[in-house]
């Protein structure tokens, strides 16, 4: 999509749509609304005197200004209760409005930037959340269909009209941004949208290539030989089960610059969860197609983190393979050795997250970063504690700080387990150092505190556990029913915000 950003009075445009908001229980519009409004001969006080419109947040009403001035249509968007008005409902009601443009067919827009006028939000901050807020809110999974049952293309151009010309600046670095990270987002919801026989390890690691070669990251693929020579025995495990050969995909911002500061991204790859010969039930299924969405999140993150060009030498690191059962798979019981040197009893070969993500930690002392986050659909404990308003975090508190910060700004929100002691007391075993499986009192935890031990010693890091955030069952403003994208806009938020 086009985005543009014009000095200019909205009802003076000639476009297709022009797009104008208003608050719940407003009467006398002022502003944009008041000024189309006056144009309009009154039009949109008839409409809320009628109770046609009340104003409530994602409510959307179409006016025809029939000459009155150049615009074809008006489409008015209501913001909610003014004591409610956030960032997030900017982001829902450009989503909404863009869905509706769609509806119309319109696919050009001319739209106020929503929350800078009385709604007091940054002009930077508002219009961040209206790109993103339309690109999320249009996006469709769309690639393997040849039939297209909805015909209606999508918008092609998005134009910021803004009368003040000192707010120009900050609209267009805001519109740039949000472009940015709401394109990474929707190619991490392309990576999890895609079924497991097209998103293989291989597949995945070539579009990682690809982006990467197109926003100007270092790109290399680890390949199963040298795994094997380094040892990461709990990775490899994970893979006997048959399917394409395990990869590494390993990205690089400012790679070889010492002088910044390191965070490496770790994000679980299993391209398909089958569970292995501790088989899964066959009912959803084939939701285990997004069980890479953690490794989608940090390949989108860090190529929005390249394209914004942050002063931080940043790392991706997606470790992928399927698990599958077969005669040479893992089975429960069998003792692996990670790369770290513990060996690893294999309690249920449906816990493969952690054992790939465990030699990834490790291999990310490499880097001699000065923080780890990994991202993860790792346990259903997750999904049955939180649901999917938010995702888990655990680990140090300093990163959880930094997380919820930027969670709570982007909507991407995480809340907080403990790692007491005590939940390690779960992970014993007779017959090797480590058992990687609890029981399911606390199964989110012990799965992070498993995870803890093998995180490089005095790193701190962070784990996300996003089970219940990987796909959407049914459709939100910005977040269409399947990918969703969770994470990248998480992760590029708390990279934004490092320095400060
Ligand atoms: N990928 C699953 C976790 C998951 C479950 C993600 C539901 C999304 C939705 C993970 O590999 C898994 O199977 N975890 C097991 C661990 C158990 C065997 C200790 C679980 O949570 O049941
Ligand atoms: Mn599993
Ligand atoms: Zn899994």
């Amino acid at each position: 999509m086009q985005i543009q950003t014009i000095v200019g009075k909205i009802q003076e445009q000639e476009t297709q749509a022009l797009v104008l908001n208003l608050f719940e229980g407003v009467t006398e519009p002022a502003g944009a609304t008041g000024a189309v409004d006056a144009a309009l001969g009154g039009a949109i006080r008839a409409l809320i005197a009628a109770g046609d419109f009340r104003g409530k947040r994602n409510e959307v009403a179409v006016l025809y200004p029939v000459g009155k001035f150049p615009a074809r249509r008006v489409l008015l968007v209501g913001l909610g209760k003014a004591e409610k008005f956030s960032v997030e409902a900017v982001r829902q009601v450009a989503a909404t409005v863009a869905r509706k443009a769609r509806d119309l067919g319109v696919t050009q827009l001319h739209t106020v930037v929503h929350g800078t006028g009385i709604g007091d939000i940054e002009a930077e901050v508002a219009a961040q959340a209206v790109v993103e807020g339309t690109i999320l809110g249009l996006y469709r999974y769309q690639e393997l269909k040849t039939q297209l049952d909805d015909v209606r293309l999508d918008p092609e151009t998005l134009v910021l009209v803004e009368l003040d010309p000192a707010k120009i600046d900050a609209i267009k670095a805001g519109a740039r941004a949000g472009q940015i990270i709401a394109e990474a987002t929707c190619l991490a919801r392309n990576l999890v949208n895609r079924p497991a026989n097209i998103a293989t390890p291989s597949r995945i690691a070539e579009t990682a290539q690809v982006m990467a070669d197109v926003v100007g990251l270092q790109c290399r693929i680890m390949e199963k030989p040298e795994m094997e020579s380094l040892g990461m025995g709990a990775l490899l495990s994970v893979n006997l089960g048959g399917g394409e050969p395990a990869k590494m995909v390993i990205l690089e911002h400012n790679a070889g610059r010492e002088d910044l500061p390191t965070v490496v991204l770790v994000g679980k790859g299993i391209t398909f969860d089958s569970g292995g010969i501790s088989i899964k039930p066959a009912q959803d299924m084939w939701k285990m197609k997004d069980d890479m969405a953690g490794a989608a999140a940090v390949i989108g993150a860090i190529g929005a983190v390249a394209q914004l060009d942050l002063p931080l030498h940043v790392v991706a690191l997606a470790p992928l393979t399927e698990n599958m059962p077969d005669a040479w798979a893992s089975k429960p019981g069998d003792v692996v050795k990670s790369l770290k040197g513990l060996t690893v009893e294999i309690h249920s070969t449906d816990a493969e997250g952690r054992m790939v993500l465990i030699d990834t930690l490790t291999y990310a002392a490499q880097f001699k970063p000065e923080a780890i986050m990994d991202i993860a659909t790792l346990t259903g404990a997750q999904a049955v504690a939180l649901g999917s308003p938010a995702a888990a975090v655990m680990g140090d508190e300093g990163l959880i700080v930094r997380l919820r910060a930027a969670g709570n700004a982007t909507y991407d929100r995480v809340w907080p387990l403990p790692l007491f002691e005590e939940y390690g007391e779960q992970l014993k075993t007779d017959v090797a150092d480590v058992r990687h499986v609890g029981s399911r009192m606390g199964g989110s935890i012990t799965a992070g505190f498993f995870l803890s031990k093998f995180v490089p010693d005095g790193v701190p890091w962070v784990h996300i556990d996003m089970a219940a955030q990987g796909i959407a069952d049914e459709d939100r403003p910005y977040i269409p029913r399947g990918g969703t994208g969770y994470g990248v806009r998480l992760l590029v938020e708390t990279l934004r915000r490092w320095n400060d």
